[in-house]
């Protein structure tokens, strides 16, 4: 086990970004303060070690993209319809940055803010921010805890977050995920224990939760995504992929939510949480991000996103799960990521 701090650039040429790495004896995970991001996960495979994480090498990476690469996303992820909502009777209208939506928490979100390193040991490091009363136009105080811990084969990412009045919060992890380091994800196989996803309108708003079943948003046994990606399924179509939140069937922590694997590196991913829903992104608009980590090309479909959090627009949705954080109480959430190789890639 090794931990290891070190200096990763400076934001606007003043304030100090932090890179921390964390190492058990099978993974190796490093971060960063801007965002809080996930800037590397590197896991065993058929070849040896692999990074499957896309991201950059620099600050100035992160800093000239917009696609939330690796990033710690809120106030509120993903979209808020007509970037408005009332909560206890008062309406708080936000920046819209998608069309007439508000997506990923605004203009200046949790993924563009310096976080603080508010404690690091050799399994863990947690990353600390207050989000002022009114940032962005949300309502109420937050102060903001992501902690990620390694611990043998796991990566395990926790949210905390309490606020001094009433507010909305949908937390999440933005990383896009290649199994195989590399290529497109066709070739990589999923499954997502849901039985209903949110079918979008032309603004990506969600409509009204639909049965997976008999389309090919059944990811419920484990598919490869290329032929799903090929359909010609009207909701795939429209968003280039998959872009769907969906809802994650309650069951224990201890049953994994999602499967994720691919042939070619062997690597096999199971996915543990306790929030709601995942929006599911295929990287469908990746196409002109700058050059990644050692030069890598990152084009559209080369990395998967498992946001797991809250349903998007819930603040203005009372049928989906709340996102109302009252005054004084916790947020609290986690997801973990647990690593593996496929029975058959063991040497
Ligand atoms: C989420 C959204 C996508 C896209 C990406 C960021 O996954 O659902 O539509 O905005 O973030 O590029």
């Amino acid at each position: 086990m090794s931990f290891i701090i070190e200096d990763f650039g400076k934001l606007n040429g003043t304030e100090q970004v932090k890179r921390i790495t964390l190492s058990s004896d099978a993974i190796e995970c490093s971060f960063i303060t801007y965002g809080a991001c996930i800037q590397s996960i590197k896991v065993p495979s058929k070849d040896g070690l692999i990074d499957i994480a896309l991201g950059f090498d620099t600050l100035e990476g992160y800093v000239h993209q917009d696609k939330y690469m690796g990033a710690t996303v809120g106030r509120f992820a993903n979209r808020i319809s007509g970037a408005a909502f009332t909560l206890n009777g008062k309406e708080y209208l936000l920046a819209p940055n998608e069309g007439r939506n508000t997506l990923h928490g605004g203009l200046c979100g949790f993924d563009k803010k310096n976080w603080a390193i508010e404690d690091a040991d050799v399994n863990s490091v947690t990353f600390f921010y207050i989000s002022p009363d009114g940032e962005e136009s949300f309502p109420g105080s937050l102060s903001v805890r992501v902690r990620y811990t390694v611990d043998g084969n796991r990566l395990a990412v926790s949210y905390s977050a309490v606020s001094d009045q009433d507010t909305v919060v949908n937390i999440i992890n933005h990383s896009y995920l290649n199994l195989s380091g590399g290529g497109a994800v066709g070739d990589h196989f999923v499954r997502i224990d849901s039985d209903l996803y949110l079918p979008t309108d032309k603004e990506s708003i969600p409509i009204a939760a639909a049965p997976v079943a008999g389309t090919p948003m059944d990811l419920r046994q484990v598919s490869i995504l290329s032929e799903r990606l090929d359909s010609s399924f009207d909701q795939i179509k429209k968003a280039r992929g998959f872009d769907h939140c969906f809802i994650l069937n309650p069951s224990d922590f201890s049953a994994s939510k999602i499967t994720c694997c691919s042939d070619a590196s062997g690597v096999i991913m199971k996915l543990f949480t306790d929030a709601p829903a995942v929006q599911f992104y295929t990287g469908n608009f990746l196409e002109g991000c700058p050059a990644g980590k050692g030069g890598a090309v990152y084009s559209d479909r080369s990395g998967l996103c498992f946001e797991t959090g809250g349903c998007p627009d819930s603040p203005n949705r009372p049928e989906f799960p709340s996102a109302l954080l009252k005054a004084g109480e916790r947020f609290i959430q986690s997801t973990v990521f647990e690593f593996g190789l496929l029975p058959d890639s063991r040497k």
